[in-house]
């Protein structure tokens, strides 16, 4: 059997030629096979552009920023999305490029909240220069990210951007505060990540629909895959802060529970478990930061962070469920193999 005849719209796996075992593909050869690296390519020289300003600072640190790359999954989203309506790529990456730069804007700024010291294998932005600096490039790419979206005739698209931008802002002070009760803790956290993350996948898959003309059902069920594969995003993040690679990640593990940041893997632990120290977590959620190695222990000890990657995919197949109102398609099968690889990425 050809290869490429392997494929069905939701078989997303391929054969991996030395041992013979299905393997997921990764983001590039997906990308690939979907013919996109070269649109994103331009999407990431257009990014680069965007960072230019009078201030020698701003571009410095701009160019910085954006030169650190990042999996550009979101454009990626905006063009898949535009090729259900009538694909133009000239529109189309209009609201790529806002969408990128508004997630870069929104990191800079949460790594000045979370005073984190690195980010994609790099110093952030406020330790490499200052504060200042860190919190003005987040406004000025923000600021950069809405012009972006000024030449689009179709006002929907300005009313996704101006919904994630409030909807982040809000998440981010939006804290979990409790592992227990389970069904508490659960709509904390459902609600937080929603806010902080899903909302900007929804906006993604709005906007590429949208600028190609898509129909309001369309737009819908485009902004609820969004939305689901955002959360499983997240929720594979989360994960990957007590079961990931440093050097992969390119930021520390454990870091949200040196943070005080209480996510799924804790979650799901605390209420499956009866060891000692996640039953104190239960009552306190304020990990002693000298205990991190050992909760991280015994969350994956307690199954916390397998049940939370068991409700990731659970997710990303509610997710393509939404897609159904559209034929079969490449683009369709593209979206169920980035599903694959948010479930299956060690960065
Ligand atoms: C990373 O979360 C942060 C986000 C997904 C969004 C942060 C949003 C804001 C700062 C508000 C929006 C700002 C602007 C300029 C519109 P994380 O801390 O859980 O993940 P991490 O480990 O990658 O830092
Ligand atoms: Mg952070």
């Amino acid at each position: 059997m050809a290869l490429s005849s392997m494929y069905t719209d939701t078989t997303v796996q391929r054969r991996n030629d030395t041992a013979g075992r299905m393997q997921p593909m990764n983001l590039s050869e997906i990308f690939q096979r979907a013919e996109l690296i070269d649109e994103l390519g331009l999407v990431e020289q257009l990014l680069l552009d965007r960072t230019h300003s009078t201030s020698a600072l701003l571009s410095a640190s701009g160019a910085y920023t954006v030169a650190a790359g990042g999996k550009r999954l979101r454009a990626g989203l905006v063009l898949l999305a535009a090729r259900f309506g009538a694909y133009d790529f000239e529109r189309a990456s209009h609201p790529a490029v806002a969408i990128e730069l508004l997630h870069t804007a929104s990191l800079i700024h949460d790594d000045l909240v979370d005073n984190a010291g690195q980010r994609r294998g790099r110093t952030t932005v406020h330790s490499r220069w200052d504060k200042d600096v860190a919190l003005m490039l987040g406004d000025y790419l923000f600021a950069v990210a809405a012009n972006e979206l000024a030449n689009e005739p179709d006002p929907r698209i300005i009313g996704f951007y101006v919904q994630a931008v409030q909807t982040m802002v809000e998440g981010e002070l939006n804290p979990v505060t409790q592992l227990a009760p389970l069904d508490v803790a659960l709509g904390q956290y459902y609600r937080k990540i929603g806010a902080k993350t899903a909302i900007l996948f929804e906006a993604a898959c709005k906007c590429g629909i949208a600028v190609t003309g898509g129909t309001p059902e369309q737009i819908e069920a485009l902004g609820r895959f969004g939305y689901d594969f955002g959360l499983a995003f997240q929720i594979v993040d989360d994960v990957l802060d007590f079961i990931g690679d440093e050097l992969l990640l390119g930021k520390p593990a454990g870091n949200d529970l040196r943070e005080g940041t209480l996510t799924l893997p804790l979650i799901y632990a605390v209420s499956d478990s009866t060891t000692p120290i996640l039953n104190e977590l239960a009552r306190t959620a304020r990990p002693d930061p000298l205990r991190i190695p050992q909760i991280i222990a015994a969350v994956r000890a307690a199954g916390g962070d397998a049940s939370a990657l068991f409700e990731a995919r659970n997710l990303i197949e509610r997710a393509k469920s939404h897609l159904t109102i559209f034929p079969p398609s490449a683009t369709r099968r593209t979206l169920a193999e980035l599903g694959e690889f948010v479930l299956n990425r060690h960065q």
